[in-house]
């Protein structure tokens, strides 16, 4: 089998940080990558720490745990993600895995079976495509459309779907493009999937971030309509991404994928997974049940201050148009004007990124790692004063540029 060529985030970013001008004095600020912790306003909260503190000093959790997780972690998940429900969850349907991206990794080896295809968002999250990769599961893209507010385009869904199609990824509250769904988008989603007798994977990494007009609805409240696989982690909300605490869940109330032939392959497939560590498992349940809303609240309040920050400053770059105000996750999609006579020596979104990094030490991520060529996504999950000084360096390198253009105009 060969090797995925993808480019990764990571891959990415790390060659945008190696080719920094040395020269340059200005302090690196890289709105690249989706980790907050880079930034001292985002830290976890005492408790989740202390929870950890204790499993760990208890020398109960320094032994194996089940491979699907401890029960009492896999019960305060369902009991957490039950609150957002019209039915309960079992501590049967919870798996624990190390981080949401082996709860990707999971779905897809799952449902990996000979011509199968998977629809995934445009723009979305490389991961999905690197483990379909790997497993020969085919990807088939849909677009979100930036007009409205990010929804799918459930017409082309629709176009896209085959017998072969096995299930459609919706990250919801987004990433890249910071949207976050209305109940009727959402339910408008999951009756295209009953249509099609396809699973939904719901990517709700990001459950709860939501900060603007729409509030986060889980996609789990279709699963009496449609088998949803929601999956998530501890990384983002906890803001604890190193942990590797996460989640596959079958929110499936009526067992149409919860067949007997299904769990028995989970289970097995779990065998082979090796999940978090059993002490940070044994944490989960005291950090779910006393986490104070005033940590969640706080967060929620620097997010949206950061977000009207990077959307009132990107609007006064005349290079950059940003089609929607974000309203969830970390991070937004902006597209790069190169076909006004403004940016004339940029040939395209990785040009671009590389030659702010060379000149301005300022990390944005190319639109194309996330499929959408001559787009950058721009974390907003930074200090205020790193991002307006970042942001002021993109404008001042956009108005460079075009002035370089209308020098050039002048001489020629
Ligand atoms: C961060 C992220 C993940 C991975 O989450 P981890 O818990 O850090 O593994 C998965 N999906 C999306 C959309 C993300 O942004
Ligand atoms: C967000 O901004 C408002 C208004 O400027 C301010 O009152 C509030 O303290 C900020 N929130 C945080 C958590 O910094």
């Amino acid at each position: 089998m060969q090797t995925p060529t993808n480019i990764t985030i990571k891959g990415i970013l790390g060659i945008l940080m190696s080719c920094l001008d040395e020269k340059n004095k200005k302090r690196v600020i890289s709105l690249g990558m989706g980790d907050p912790t880079a930034y001292s306003c985002f830290t976890t909260t005492h408790l989740v720490q202390d929870s950890v503190l204790q499993t760990l000093e208890s020398h109960k959790f320094n032994g194996y745990s089940p491979t699907i997780g401890l029960p009492q972690t896999r019960k305060a998940i369902s009991e957490y993600l039950s609150k957002d429900l019209p039915y309960k969850l079992t501590p049967d349907d919870v798996y624990i895995t190390a981080g949401c991206t082996q709860a990707i990794e999971v779905a897809i080896s799952i449902l990996a079976k000979p011509n199968a295809n998977i629809l995934v968002p445009k723009p979305g999250f490389p991961i999905y495509e690197l483990c379909a990769a790997f497993r020969n599961v085919e990807i088939r893209h849909f677009n979100l459309i930036p007009e409205k507010e990010w929804e799918v385009d459930l017409e082309e869904v629709n176009a896209l779907v085959d017998h072969n199609t096995v299930a459609i990824v919706i990250i919801n509250p987004g990433n890249p493009c910071g949207n976050v769904y209305t109940y009727q988008h959402l339910k408008k989603i999951a009756e295209t999937a009953k249509k099609h007798k396809i699973l939904v994977i719901a990517d709700e990494v990001y459950g709860h971030l939501a900060f603007g007009e729409n509030p986060f609805v889980a996609m789990g409240v279709f699963g009496s309509m449609v088998p949803i696989l929601t999956l998530g982690s501890l990384s983002k909300r906890w803001i604890v991404p190193g942990w590797r605490l996460g989640w596959f869940v079958t929110a499936d109330p009526n067992g149409i994928f919860k067949n007997a032939k299904n769990i028995e392959r989970l289970k097995k497939y779990f065998d082979i997974c090796g999940g978090p560590a059993t002490f940070i498992q044994a944490a989960v349940p005291r950090i779910l049940e006393d986490t104070k809303e005033v940590f969640f609240t706080r967060t929620l309040s620097i997010l949206k201050n950061t977000s009207d920050i990077c959307f009132r400053k990107i609007q006064e770059i005349p290079c950059l148009t940003c089609p929607q105000k974000p309203q969830g996750a970390m991070a937004v999609m902006v597209k790069v004007k190169l076909n006004v006579p403004l940016l004339k020596d940029i040939s395209d979104d990785i040009d671009f990124c590389f030659k702010l990094a060379k000149e301005e030490s300022v990390i944005l991520l190319p639109g194309l790692t996330v499929g959408l060529k001559n787009w950058v996504r721009v974390t907003f999950a930074a200090d205020p004063s790193s991002l307006e000084e970042a942001l002021d360096r993109v404008k001042s390198f956009c108005l460079k540029h075009s002035h370089q253009q209308k020098v050039h105009i002048d001489l020629i």
